[in-house]
Protein backbone atom coordinates (compact mmCIF):
# COMPACT_ATOMS: atom_id res chain seq x y z
CA UNK A 1 0.00 0.00 0.00
CA UNK A 2 0.81 3.40 -0.95
CA UNK A 3 1.16 5.91 1.74
CA UNK A 4 0.36 9.11 2.29
CA UNK A 5 1.28 12.01 4.51
CA UNK A 6 -2.13 13.85 5.87
CA UNK A 7 -2.60 16.25 8.58
CA UNK A 8 -3.10 14.35 11.74
CA UNK A 9 -4.89 16.20 15.08
CA UNK A 10 -3.98 14.14 18.62
CA UNK A 11 -5.25 14.92 21.98
CA UNK A 12 -3.86 13.69 24.86
CA UNK A 13 -3.96 14.06 28.48
CA UNK A 14 -6.68 14.59 30.66
CA UNK A 15 -8.18 18.07 31.06
CA UNK A 16 -8.51 19.80 34.54
CA UNK A 17 -11.67 21.95 35.33
CA UNK A 18 -10.97 24.10 38.36
CA UNK A 19 -12.47 24.68 41.60
CA UNK A 20 -11.10 27.39 43.30
CA UNK A 21 -7.21 29.04 43.06
CA UNK A 22 -6.02 25.87 44.22
CA UNK A 23 -8.19 22.88 43.67
CA UNK A 24 -9.69 21.13 40.51
CA UNK A 25 -11.33 18.65 39.47
CA UNK A 26 -9.60 15.52 37.07
CA UNK A 27 -8.56 12.03 36.10
CA UNK A 28 -5.81 9.50 36.27
CA UNK A 29 -4.79 10.09 32.47
CA UNK A 30 -1.10 10.37 31.79
CA UNK A 31 -1.05 11.60 28.50
CA UNK A 32 1.26 8.68 27.54
CA UNK A 33 -0.48 6.97 24.71
CA UNK A 34 -1.55 10.30 22.82
CA UNK A 35 2.14 10.96 22.98
CA UNK A 36 2.97 7.66 21.45
CA UNK A 37 0.94 8.10 18.85
CA UNK A 38 2.15 11.49 18.11
CA UNK A 39 5.51 10.76 18.00
CA UNK A 40 4.97 7.42 16.17
CA UNK A 41 2.63 9.69 13.68
CA UNK A 42 5.41 11.99 13.05
CA UNK A 43 8.39 9.27 12.58
CA UNK A 44 6.01 8.08 9.52
CA UNK A 45 6.05 11.34 7.87
CA UNK A 46 2.49 12.58 8.73
CA UNK A 47 1.99 16.76 9.67
CA UNK A 48 1.21 16.37 13.53
CA UNK A 49 -0.74 18.65 15.70
CA UNK A 50 -0.69 17.73 19.47
CA UNK A 51 -3.53 19.37 21.82
CA UNK A 52 -2.77 17.97 25.47
CA UNK A 53 -3.66 18.69 29.05
CA UNK A 54 -1.93 18.68 31.90
CA UNK A 55 1.77 15.85 31.89
CA UNK A 56 4.94 15.53 32.81
CA UNK A 57 5.79 14.23 29.56
CA UNK A 58 8.62 15.44 27.05
CA UNK A 59 7.41 17.09 24.15
CA UNK A 60 7.61 15.16 21.15
CA UNK A 61 10.07 16.41 18.61
CA UNK A 62 8.48 18.06 15.20
CA UNK A 63 5.42 18.57 16.67
CA UNK A 64 3.26 21.38 16.81
CA UNK A 65 2.14 21.59 20.43
CA UNK A 66 -0.82 23.56 22.19
CA UNK A 67 -1.32 23.42 25.98
CA UNK A 68 -4.92 23.49 27.39
CA UNK A 69 -6.20 23.11 30.99
CA UNK A 70 -10.13 22.81 30.26
CA UNK A 71 -12.67 21.07 28.07
CA UNK A 72 -13.58 24.33 26.58
CA UNK A 73 -10.00 25.52 25.58
CA UNK A 74 -9.25 22.08 24.16
CA UNK A 75 -12.94 22.60 22.00
CA UNK A 76 -11.63 26.02 21.23
CA UNK A 77 -8.61 24.77 19.89
CA UNK A 78 -9.92 22.19 18.16
CA UNK A 79 -12.38 23.63 16.61
CA UNK A 80 -9.83 25.70 14.28
CA UNK A 81 -7.19 22.75 14.24
CA UNK A 82 -9.94 20.37 13.03
CA UNK A 83 -11.01 22.56 9.69
CA UNK A 84 -7.52 21.50 8.10
CA UNK A 85 -6.90 17.79 9.62
CA UNK A 86 -7.66 14.70 7.36
CA UNK A 87 -7.88 12.75 10.74
CA UNK A 88 -8.35 13.59 14.76
CA UNK A 89 -7.53 10.82 16.96
CA UNK A 90 -9.35 11.87 20.21
CA UNK A 91 -7.78 10.69 22.98
CA UNK A 92 -7.47 12.48 25.69
CA UNK A 93 -9.50 12.22 28.76
CA UNK A 94 -12.07 15.07 28.60
CA UNK A 95 -13.76 15.72 31.81
CA UNK A 96 -17.80 14.61 31.43
CA UNK A 97 -18.63 17.63 34.12
CA UNK A 98 -16.96 20.77 35.68
CA UNK A 99 -17.72 22.72 38.34
CA UNK A 100 -20.51 25.07 37.98
CA UNK A 101 -19.09 28.09 40.01
CA UNK A 102 -15.04 28.85 39.97
CA UNK A 103 -14.42 30.68 43.11
CA UNK A 104 -11.90 33.29 42.74
CA UNK A 105 -11.07 32.89 46.53
CA UNK A 106 -9.54 29.78 48.14
CA UNK A 107 -12.55 27.73 49.45
CA UNK A 108 -11.93 27.52 53.42
CA UNK A 109 -12.04 24.36 55.26
CA UNK A 110 -14.37 24.05 58.55
CA UNK A 111 -17.73 22.79 56.80
CA UNK A 112 -18.63 19.19 58.21
CA UNK A 113 -19.92 18.64 53.66
CA UNK A 114 -18.71 20.97 51.10
CA UNK A 115 -21.55 19.90 47.91
CA UNK A 116 -19.42 21.28 44.61
CA UNK A 117 -21.99 21.40 41.87
CA UNK A 118 -20.80 19.87 38.56
CA UNK A 119 -22.59 20.71 35.11
CA UNK A 120 -22.36 18.94 32.25
CA UNK A 121 -19.19 19.40 29.94
CA UNK A 122 -19.58 19.33 25.67
CA UNK A 123 -18.97 16.19 23.59
CA UNK A 124 -16.01 17.89 21.85
CA UNK A 125 -15.83 14.81 19.76
CA UNK A 126 -20.00 14.25 18.81
CA UNK A 127 -19.87 17.73 18.10
CA UNK A 128 -16.62 18.03 15.65
CA UNK A 129 -17.35 14.82 14.03
CA UNK A 130 -21.26 15.62 13.09
CA UNK A 131 -20.13 18.90 12.20
CA UNK A 132 -20.08 19.44 8.14
CA UNK A 133 -16.88 20.19 8.06
CA UNK A 134 -16.22 16.55 9.36
CA UNK A 135 -16.12 15.50 4.94
CA UNK A 136 -13.65 12.88 4.35
CA UNK A 137 -12.20 12.69 7.12
CA UNK A 138 -10.83 9.91 9.71
CA UNK A 139 -12.04 10.40 13.27
CA UNK A 140 -10.89 7.81 15.72
CA UNK A 141 -11.68 7.65 19.59
CA UNK A 142 -11.68 6.26 22.40
CA UNK A 143 -13.45 4.58 25.42
CA UNK A 144 -12.59 3.49 28.97
CA UNK A 145 -15.82 1.40 30.56
CA UNK A 146 -15.60 -0.94 34.05
CA UNK A 147 -18.16 -3.22 32.19
CA UNK A 148 -19.64 -3.97 29.10
CA UNK A 149 -16.47 -3.04 27.34
CA UNK A 150 -17.14 -3.91 23.71
CA UNK A 151 -21.19 -3.09 23.50
CA UNK A 152 -20.42 0.34 24.93
CA UNK A 153 -17.88 0.82 22.50
CA UNK A 154 -19.76 0.09 19.86
CA UNK A 155 -22.62 2.70 21.09
CA UNK A 156 -20.27 5.53 21.77
CA UNK A 157 -18.65 4.40 17.89
CA UNK A 158 -22.36 5.14 16.56
CA UNK A 159 -23.44 7.71 18.47
CA UNK A 160 -20.31 9.81 18.04
CA UNK A 161 -20.06 8.64 14.17
CA UNK A 162 -16.45 7.67 14.42
CA UNK A 163 -14.70 5.43 12.38
CA UNK A 164 -12.45 3.68 14.35
CA UNK A 165 -12.87 3.40 18.38
CA UNK A 166 -10.01 2.09 20.85
CA UNK A 167 -11.96 0.48 24.37
CA UNK A 168 -10.22 -0.67 26.98
CA UNK A 169 -11.70 -1.96 30.50
CA UNK A 170 -10.44 -0.13 33.40
CA UNK A 171 -11.11 -1.36 36.92
CA UNK A 172 -11.62 -0.29 40.43
CA UNK A 173 -7.53 0.32 40.68
CA UNK A 174 -7.74 2.73 38.18
CA UNK A 175 -5.52 -0.23 35.97
CA UNK A 176 -4.71 0.11 33.16
CA UNK A 177 -4.28 4.34 33.94
CA UNK A 178 -0.33 4.31 34.24
CA UNK A 179 0.41 1.17 32.89
CA UNK A 180 2.92 0.01 29.80
CA UNK A 181 0.22 -2.61 28.83
CA UNK A 182 -3.12 -2.65 27.54
CA UNK A 183 -5.94 -4.95 26.19
CA UNK A 184 -7.43 -3.10 24.02
CA UNK A 185 -10.51 -3.97 21.11
CA UNK A 186 -10.06 -2.30 17.96
CA UNK A 187 -13.84 -1.69 16.39
CA UNK A 188 -14.49 -0.04 13.47
CA UNK A 189 -17.21 1.34 11.58
CA UNK A 190 -18.03 -1.95 9.49
CA UNK A 191 -18.50 -3.67 12.71
CA UNK A 192 -15.06 -5.35 12.67
CA UNK A 193 -14.07 -5.98 15.95
CA UNK A 194 -10.17 -7.05 17.15
CA UNK A 195 -9.41 -7.63 20.96
CA UNK A 196 -5.71 -7.32 21.29
CA UNK A 197 -3.71 -9.17 24.67
CA UNK A 198 -1.10 -7.07 26.26
CA UNK A 199 0.45 -5.10 24.34
CA UNK A 200 2.82 -2.13 24.48
CA UNK A 201 1.32 1.67 23.79
CA UNK A 202 4.13 1.88 21.37
CA UNK A 203 2.62 -1.44 19.72
CA UNK A 204 -1.26 -0.24 20.13
CA UNK A 205 -0.14 2.94 18.68
CA UNK A 206 1.82 1.50 15.05
CA UNK A 207 -1.50 -1.24 15.02
CA UNK A 208 -3.30 2.25 15.36
CA UNK A 209 -1.94 4.10 12.67
CA UNK A 210 -1.63 1.89 10.25
CA UNK A 211 -5.31 1.03 10.45
CA UNK A 212 -5.76 4.48 10.05
CA UNK A 213 -3.40 4.52 6.82
CA UNK A 214 -5.41 1.74 4.91
CA UNK A 215 -8.54 3.81 5.72
CA UNK A 216 -7.71 6.82 4.63
CA UNK A 217 -5.70 4.68 1.32
CA UNK A 218 -8.84 3.09 0.91
CA UNK A 219 -10.97 6.31 1.55
CA UNK A 220 -8.97 8.54 -1.04
CA UNK A 221 -8.87 5.92 -4.25
CA UNK A 222 -12.49 5.53 -3.64
CA UNK A 223 -12.87 9.32 -3.73
CA UNK A 224 -10.71 9.34 -7.08
CA UNK A 225 -12.65 6.71 -8.48
CA UNK A 226 -15.84 8.32 -7.44
CA UNK A 227 -17.40 5.47 -5.42
N1 LIG B 1 -14.97 12.85 24.84
C1 LIG B 1 -15.13 14.15 24.38
N2 LIG B 1 -15.79 15.07 25.15
C2 LIG B 1 -16.28 14.72 26.37
C3 LIG B 1 -16.10 13.39 26.84
C4 LIG B 1 -15.44 12.49 26.05
O1 LIG B 1 -14.69 14.48 23.29
N3 LIG B 1 -16.91 15.62 27.10
C5 LIG B 1 -14.29 11.86 23.97
C6 LIG B 1 -13.07 11.19 24.56
O2 LIG B 1 -11.90 11.88 24.21
C7 LIG B 1 -13.10 9.79 23.92
C8 LIG B 1 -14.58 9.54 23.68
O3 LIG B 1 -15.23 10.81 23.73
O4 LIG B 1 -12.44 9.77 22.66
C9 LIG B 1 -15.24 8.61 24.67
O5 LIG B 1 -14.95 9.03 25.99
P1 LIG B 1 -15.43 8.18 27.25
O6 LIG B 1 -15.05 8.93 28.49
O7 LIG B 1 -15.00 6.74 27.13
O8 LIG B 1 -17.00 8.15 27.09
P2 LIG B 1 -18.08 9.29 27.20
O9 LIG B 1 -18.56 9.61 25.84
O10 LIG B 1 -17.53 10.42 28.02
O11 LIG B 1 -19.26 8.57 27.96
P3 LIG B 1 -19.24 7.90 29.45
O12 LIG B 1 -18.24 8.71 30.27
O13 LIG B 1 -20.65 8.05 29.91
O14 LIG B 1 -18.79 6.47 29.25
Amino acid sequence: MKRENIKIVITAGPTREPIDPVRFVSNYSTGVLGYTIAEEAKKRGHKVILISGPTCLKYPAGVKMFEIETAFQMQRVLWSEFKTADCLIMNAAVCDYRPFKFSTKKLKKGKKALNIKLVENPDILKNLASASMKEKKLVVGFSLETEDVEKNAVLKLNKKKLDLIVASKVNSRHIPFGYSKISPYIIDKYGRCEKISNITKQELARKLLDRIETLWYTTSTNRRRGT
